[in-house]
């Protein structure tokens, strides 16, 4: 049996411990009890393994023993339906297989002009701030380029301000409430639970506008034959072995999973960037060297891209050090044994990225922010999956090349028009658990507009 971790409190195993010291709980975790140890947090109890062998094993070499987790995803499901990231077996395959080609690369770089078109809508938090010298906090300078930009890239053009705003406040709390629930599902429905009745009006109003958006998109295509974001492309995709295409009910999953899962992932990990920027000079001053050499004051594209390698590994740097989806977690369907530890079936298996991404053997001075790690020659001499921001495997994310793309534009964007520093108050930001790896007490940013170099 793996080392029990915090089993003194009989009713609350560690979640006093893991609320108090958030993410951190889990690098210190390892380096007390080892790679794989048990943890009780409440009513739901699991093995932690912590080494990237274990990522290889339980994702890949064996991941037909493990599945998603059933219920622990039950309070995702009321928000995300049988969407791509709760569906399972043939189901998913049939629609991961229908959906894949749209995030293809070339397929992508035609989402590019869209990308910066969305960016440059959504600049006037960061005019106002040069302007008035207001601090700005790094996820609201990032979250509604990110809304807009996802809501474009998915929906289509045909949305209007209204609708966005909607749709962005239902689904922040959607998700704050849905990261609660994980721990409040195991009570039964009739035990009132703050908030329940706001999440299930906050559902039926957002999907009232998907809905009409999906409504308006079919009635257009049918018209124009004119493509609106990947929603279009969706509805036009064909699974290749029955001829069928996706209900207005499969599109409503897949697109919300679409937009959730790109959303608070992408505005963290970038929030985040811009953080952990204001206290990188240097970096700083490299990542503005090469979007003026490699972008200069023309409007970023998709040949950049492949150029943009340093504003790239400042991301991926960023994704080690606070990898937005901090957790992966499986639940054993089968008995299975992981480095000599049995692991009896219906066990839930969690792989904390957040530790994975500090480990000893395969990062030299892990709290250090260093974009240089990720040169081909450095990535190519580490354990292939000691960087696991993206996950892995079968289930890895079908978003991580979009995300790039988008992460590497935005900075570039910023990089171009903007300088910031850290405003006022300055505090050391705490990476805060909720579904992804919020900033807590940050330091806003001071923003200042660019001369043209
Ligand atoms: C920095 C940004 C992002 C991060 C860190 C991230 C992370 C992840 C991770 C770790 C998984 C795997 C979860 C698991 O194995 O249990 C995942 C799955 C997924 N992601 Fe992302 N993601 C990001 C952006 C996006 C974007 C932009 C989209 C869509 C436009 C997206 C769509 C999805 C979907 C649909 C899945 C489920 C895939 C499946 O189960 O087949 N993600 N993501």
């Amino acid at each position: 049996m793996p080392p029990l971790v915090g089993g003194g409190l009989p009713l609350l195993g560690s979640l006093p411990a893991l609320l108090s010291q958030q993410a951190e709980f889990f690098p210190r975790a390892r380096a007390r009890h080892g790679d794989v140890y048990r943890l009780r947090l409440g009513p739901l109890s699991m093995i932690v393994v912590n080494h990237p062998r274990h990522v290889q094993h339980v994702l890949r070499d064996c991941s037909s023993k493990y599945g998603k987790g059933g219920a622990l995803w039950d309070s995702i499901r009321t928000l995300l339906g049988n969407g791509l990231g709760v569906s399972e077996g043939d189901y998913w395959l049939r629609q991961r297989r229908m959906m894949q080609p749209h995030f293809h690369r070339e397929r992508l770089d035609e989402l590019v002009g869209v990308m910066v078109d969305a960016i440059d809508d959504e600049l006037e938090v960061w005019d106002t701030a040069a302007r008035t010298g207001s601090p700005l906090h790094p996820m609201h300078a990032v979250s509604p380029i990110i809304m807009k930009l996802i809501t474009r890239a998915v929906l289509g053009g045909d949305i209007d301000r209204e609708e966005i705003e909607l749709l962005t406040a239902r689904v922040t709390f959607a998700l704050s409430y849905v990261f609660r629930g994980i721990v409040a599902q195991e009570l039964p429905s009739w035990v009132p639970v703050p908030g329940r009745r706001r999440y299930q009006q906050a559902l039926r109003d957002m999907d009232a506008v998907l809905f009409k958006i999906i409504e308006r998109s079919q009635r257009r295509q049918q018209r124009a034959g004119d493509s609106g974001g990947l929603l279009a492309t969706l509805m036009s995709a064909v699974d290749p072995e029955t001829g069928q295409r996706m209900t207005a009910d499969q599109l409503r999953d897949e697109v919300v999973t679409l937009f959730l899962a790109g959303y608070e992932t992408t505005s963290t990990g970038l929030a985040w960037t811009l953080q952990l920027l204001l206290h990188e000079p240097a970096v700083m001053a490299e990542l503005r060297a090469e979007v003026d050499r490699v972008v200069g004051q023309s409007r970023p594209d998709a040949s950049h891209l492949a150029r943009l390698s340093y504003t790239r590994m400042v991301f991926q740097e960023a994704l080690r050090v606070r990898p937005p989806l901090w957790w992966l977690v499986r639940v054993a369907v089968v008995d299975d044994e992981i480095d000599g530890f049995h692991v009896p079936a219906g066990t839930f298996v969690l792989a904390p990225t957040y530790a994975i991404h500090r480990h000893p053997d395969c990062w030299e001075d892990p709290e250090r922010f260093d974009p240089g790690r990720f040169t081909p020659e450095r990535t190519a001499s580490r354990h292939k999956l000691a960087w696991i921001p993206f996950g892995t495997g079968q289930r890895q994310c079908i978003g991580s090349t979009f995300a790039m793309a988008e992460a590497q534009l935005i900075l570039a964007r910023l990089v171009q028009r903007y300088t910031f520093a850290a405003g006022s108050p300055r505090r050391t930001a705490v990476p805060a658990l909720s579904i992804a790896l919020r900033i807590k007490n940050g330091t806003p940013l001071r923003v200042t507009r660019r001369s043209p170099p």
